[in-house]
């Protein structure tokens, strides 16, 4: 059962939708699609109710961020490469000032020196990176602890 304070908006950014065909050494091999399939089991175990949105249009995906204090009580986002250089991003999520964590599959404090700063530092509760899928369920229960707080 889900109910009030347990709406999670999943955002994917750019290149993500492209999973299954990026390098499977730092992404795996589950499609965009399976991937979500995952995650709203997940959620649907933990009680909580998402909704999931991806764009490759960093546009697009601030004015979705400008809408998500109606359409959800928190946010967990994969930002892809926009994490690393995106500082409207940033400011977009700032402003929708709901409970948020970032997601990576891949270890990016283990990859090229670019992928080690996110623009996401000090506006999301927490970083998961490195766990692959299992880290989007991490990030839901961490949310789950936060909306109940
Ligand atoms: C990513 C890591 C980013 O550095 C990269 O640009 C991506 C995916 C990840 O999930 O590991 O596109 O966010």
């Amino acid at each position: 059962m889900t109910g009030p304070g347990s709406r999670v908006q999943v955002l994917h950014g750019v290149n993500l939708d492209m999973l299954g065909k990026r390098d499977p050494e730092h992404y795996g091999t589950l499609t965009l699609a399976e991937l979500e399939i995952q995650v709203k089991a997940w959620a649907g175990e933990l009680g909580l109710d998402v909704t999931l949105y991806q764009t490759n249009s960093e546009g697009d995906m601030v004015d979705r961020l400008h809408r998500v204090s109606e359409l959800a009580d928190a946010v967990l986002i994969n930002a892809g490469a926009w994490t690393h250089y995106s500082w409207a991003l940033r400011d977009a999520l700032e402003i929708a000032g709901v409970p948020s964590v970032e997601v990576h599959l891949s270890d990016v404090a283990r990859r090229e020196e670019w992928r080690r700063s996110s623009v996401f530092d000090g506006v999301v509760t927490a970083k998961v990176s490195g766990k692959g899928p299992d880290g989007y369920r991490e990030a839901l229960e961490l949310l789950k602890r936060e909306l109940a707080a």
